[in-house]
């Protein structure tokens, strides 16, 4: 990963793990105010059920499959952590032990999260790390020590066993967070405990009689919907974004933001051995930001789909026969066919076999460059310039590419169809999906978007919900204009260029569209890559090569340096429209061959019928 890459990571995970920790630092004053009306069980399990069947909603909302079988046995641990073990224990604690004697032994979880981030997520941090996290750790604890913590109790071990708890499922919820994603890592594990939680939930419930005030049920719905899932989303991101060890002592500082939250809300008095421990929490979450922590590499690359490219409709219709070109309507190819042609491609790199890639906007078109043995057809932007008459890429709408894909979905059986997100359908990760959907619903394999390391966002997104993304770098005419420049001449364009493939590798695209890159510059992107490139105007090194079909059959007026003219389609076209023309102005065109004749006994009594209307 380039340096600039891992400092917004850094920045990101830094801001997001804050955010969660705010978020969890109400959790407290939230809690002592919903269990003396619901009690602890309902209060410690029933917001983990609540928070479950949340969980489920949304992700039926998102049509999320189950996550393939290897996730399960690591999210049942995330699952035992986060939302049974640690709610559970600490609410039998609570009956024995008061919160801020019980703060002592929370104040430990940081520490026990770096602990286990060595064992479960295999993070190595550094010398200077254990002794930021150290430090922190004493100045916790002492104080909550001096906030009246008290002697050591039994229940303590209960609040150790709660700690141990949450600190495994940080860990494990951390390291498979950069698997799968942190939203899906904590709505599978709170989905997970629901058969658990329901029944000793509802016998609780039906055990005691309850009447909640509003600030009991506002209490019980913030620890069950913002401190049990919600939270979790900004903190898994954080954790899997910058390292378990690291994000964890953010947490340092929960108990501080809690007392001034108490002081704001419920006008405690804050004394000045609060505010000095609090100077020193920070001081110790600063440093161990600082400290070197080795992560782990992740086995299956940057956060994926737990499951495999999600299932598109099917939403074209039968084609018409054709008078020029009939063919047995094309069928949808499934989901399992279209994750090995994205085998296919990699194969094609591993073993030097170049991908063929070639635009194309129409039905006719596509039932030729398919029987040709195109590998991937591109419905690009480029049909904006080429076909629809536009000055630019950028007057390209979503509707023209929905309308061209459409067309060439209809006469594809084999190739994989690549379609161009047009120029500002894809600002936002929120746009990128709903245009990348629709997209897939007409009848695209794979979306591809211009840009570097700023799509990062935009690229991580649609990857995240199994949509194949190419990604597309050097000459960008959504954002350089329509007139080519070569990039890539300068060190500093040539390295930027590397930075921007490399990124967008470790996003998770499945391709990357080189275009009008310097030869030497796309060579060593092509090396550096696992996935594919495929070059245009980009040299010979590139794993495959796309252009622009209209220049290849001679369409265009001019042809480019870049590209190659196999067929002289625009003067045999203008030769046949030349002579139509002089066909039909001289009356050659049409003869009595090109007509229909009426039949004889019809045409008598029209022409008697005709003369007596005279
Ligand atoms: O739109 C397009 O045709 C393209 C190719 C030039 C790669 O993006």
């Amino acid at each position: 990963m380039s340096a600039t890459m891992k400092k917004a990571h850094a920045i990101e995970a830094l801001l997001l793990g804050s955010l969660a920790v705010l978020l969890f630092s109400f959790t407290l004053p939230a809690t002592r105010v919903a269990v003396p009306v619901f009690g602890t069980t309902v209060v410690g399990l029933g917001r983990s059920l609540v928070g479950g069947i949340l969980a489920g909603a949304f992700l039926l909302l998102k049509h999320e499959r189950f996550p393939d079988r290897r996730y399960w046995g690591r999210l049942a641990l995330v699952s035992c952590g986060v939302a049974v073990g640690f709610p559970l224990f600490i609410s039998l604690a609570l009956n024995h032990v008061t919160s801020a004697h019980s703060a002592v032994i929370v104040g430990m979880l940081p520490a026990s999260t770096a602990v286990l981030s060595v064992v479960r997520a295999g993070e190595r941090p550094s010398l200077g790390f254990w002794l930021a996290a150290g430090f922190g750790l004493i100045a916790v604890i002492g104080f909550a020590a001096i906030q009246g913590a008290g002697r050591p109790q039994p229940a303590d071990v209960l609040v150790l066993i709660a700690v141990l708890m949450g600190a495994l499922g940080y860990a494990e919820g951390g390291a498979l967070a950069r698997e799968i994603g942190g939203w899906r890592v904590i709505s599978w594990a709170l989905v997970l405990a629901i058969p658990m939680l329901a029944p000793v939930v509802g016998l609780s419930l039906l055990h005691s009689t309850v009447h909640p005030t509003a600030g009991a049920w506002l209490g019980f719905g913030y620890v069950a919907v913002v401190s049990t899932y919600l939270g979790f989303f900004p903190w898994y991101r954080a954790l899997a974004l910058g390292g378990v060890a690291r994000i964890s002592q953010i947490q340092l500082a929960q108990p501080v933001l809690t007392l001034v939250w108490s002081a704001l809300l419920l006008g405690e008095h804050i004394d000045a051995s609060t505010m000095v421990a609090a100077a020193l929490v920070l001081v110790s979450v600063g440093a161990s930001q600082r400290m070197r922590v080795r992560q782990a590499a992740v086995a299956s690359g940057p956060p994926r789909s737990p499951v495999l490219a999600r299932e598109r409709v099917d939403i074209r219709p039968t084609p018409a026969p054709s008078a020029i070109m009939t063919r047995v309507p094309a069928r949808r190819k499934d989901c399992s066919t279209m994750t090995g042609q994205r085998d296919r491609f990699l194969t094609m790199k591993q073993t030097g076999k170049p991908i063929v890639m070639l635009t194309c906007y129409d039905y006719p078109t596509a039932v030729m460059e398919d029987e040709a043995g195109i590998d991937v057809v591109l419905v690009g932007d480029s049909v904006g310039t080429n076909v629809l008459g536009y000055a630019s890429e950028t007057e390209v709408t979503m509707d023209d590419i929905l309308h061209h894909l459409k067309a060439v979905r209809r006469g594809i059986q084999q190739a994989y169809i690549l379609a161009d997100l047009p120029y500002r359908s894809y600002e936002t990760p929120e746009d990128a999906l709903r245009n990348a959907d629709a997209l897939l619903a007409a009848g695209a394999d794979g979306v591809k978007l211009e840009g570097g390391a700023e799509r990062i966002e935009v690229v991580r997104a649609l990857v995240e919900r199994g949509i194949d993304v190419c990604g597309h770098i050097g000459f960008t005419p959504q954002t350089l204009g329509s007139k080519g420049r070569v990039q890539g001449k300068s060190y500093d364009r040539a390295w930027q260029l590397l930075e921007s493939a490399e990124a967008l590798e470790e996003a998770g695209i499945m391709m990357l569209v080189v275009e009008l890159v310097t030869e030497q510059v796309s060579k060593a992107i092509t090396e550096r890559l696992h996935v594919p490139t495929i070059g245009i105007g980009s040299g010979q090194y590139c794993d495959g090569q796309v252009l622009v079909v209209t220049d290849v059959l001679g369409l265009s007026p001019f042809t480019m340096k870049i590209a190659k003219r196999y067929a002289g389609w625009r003067e045999a076209a203008e030769q046949a429209i030349r002579l139509y023309r002089d066909d039909v102005t001289a009356s050659r065109f049409p003869t009595t061959a090109n007509a229909f004749p009426v039949e004889a006994e019809a045409l008598e009594r029209l022409e008697a019928s005709l003369a007596a209307s005279k």
